[in-house]
């Protein structure tokens, strides 16, 4: 097919799609190429990513080939994720016996030390690899450095979620996430000349939602404040056809005047099941509409959560993303495209 480059209609904003080392060859690898100019690791970077069973770090063939093929193909490559609740190994939060750490300041300080050891060894052994941040070889731009710290519910006034790193460390775990990233991505392993080549990014979900959302501006708000070296806010965007466009829409401009990046870094819309015709022409103008707004924002980045419907993780809600299985564009091809 002889489609116009979805990238080539979002300006100075990176187009991204979530892959897995899967999409780095073939007829997926040839699609990505031509439509897109950022990937975000659907899995290969987050923290239990990077351990071997022993517990060391051990990065696997499945980071260093997407490392690989941003490099080879000049694509930039969205970090996800350093720190969060989930798909973190268990012993993160365990002491030497296997119980949960406590929240004396020994145990704090254990958790701390891990953090760091963690978010040193990702960044050291890719500057190692590829070159330091900001040089010509080095694909990295940006990194989730925290992922879905703020709570669902309005049941606890700091309005964030009770993981392991906030039990055991208090709100302080997410500035120090982003001091131990600034100190390793930005001050170590930064090019010489190049400002901050690495851009440090909190992420979540539901930010389009009322509540969640007044969470989430506070918490971004009290960071700004303490002078947490946060580059930018990250919008996931999993939606359905049943959220309003205007939703989309009114989450940026929230965030817009915080001088901070924003970026939409999940974005998928299912049709519900089951898929018919008729819902995937809707989906057509939802993304149409949504991209729309997206291009008034001047964001860092989009990334569409996926590359074909059947790779991705919400298809059992319904084709979700702007190819299907035969890497056919859809209806929401043509309308994140500007198109009719
Ligand atoms: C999802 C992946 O797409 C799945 O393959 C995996 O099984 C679970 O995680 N928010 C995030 C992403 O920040 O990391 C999640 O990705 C989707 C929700």
């Amino acid at each position: 097919e002889d489609l116009p480059s979805l990238a080539g209609t979002m300006g100075d904003t990176n187009l991204g799609v979530a892959i897995d080392s899967r999409e780095t060859t073939g007829s997926a690898s040839e699609l990505l190429l031509k439509h897109f100019t950022q990937i975000t690791p659907e899995n290969h970077m987050k923290p239990e990513a990077w351990y071997d069973a022993n517990r060391d770090f051990a990065p696997h063939a499945d980071a260093v080939a997407l490392l690989d093929y941003a490099q080879e193909n000049d694509l930039d490559l969205y970090g996800h994720v350093l720190v969060w609740h989930s798909q973190t190994p268990e012993w993160f939060f365990q002491d030497a016996s296997g119980s949960p750490l406590g929240t004396d300041e020994a145990s704090k300080q254990v958790l701390r030390d891990r953090m760091k050891t963690h978010i040193d060894a990702v960044a050291d052994w890719i500057a190692s690899e590829y070159g330091a941040f900001g040089s010509e070889t080095n694909p990295l731009t940006a990194f989730d450095v925290v992922n879905e710290v703020v709570a669902d519910g309005a049941e606890n006034a700091d309005g964030l979620r009770r993981s392991e790193w906030f039990r055991i460390l208090g709100e302080e775990f997410i500035d120090l996430a982003f001091e131990y990233a600034e100190e390793a991505f930005n001050v170590r392993n930064a090019d010489a000349g190049v400002e901050r080549p690495v851009k440090l990014f909190i992420n979540d979900y539901n930010t389009e939602q009322d509540g969640k959302q007044d969470r989430y501006a506070a918490l971004v708000e009290r960071l700004i404040a303490r002078g947490v070296p946060l580059d930018g806010v990250g919008h996931q965007f999993h939606v359905s056809l049943a959220l309003p466009v205007s939703a989309l829409d009114g989450a940026l401009d929230r965030f817009a005047g915080y001088g901070l990046e924003q970026a939409v870094t999940e974005f998928d819309v299912t049709t519900g099941t089951p898929v018919t015709e008729a819902k995937l022409i809707d989906q057509g103008y939802y993304f149409r509409d949504a991209f729309a707004a997206f291009r008034e924002h001047e964001l860092f980045s989009v990334t569409v959560w996926g590359l074909t419907d059947g790779r991705s993780w919400r298809v059992d809600s319904g084709a979700p993303l702007l190819f299907d299985d035969s890497f056919q564009a859809k209806p929401a091809y043509f309308g994140a495209a500007g198109g009719e």
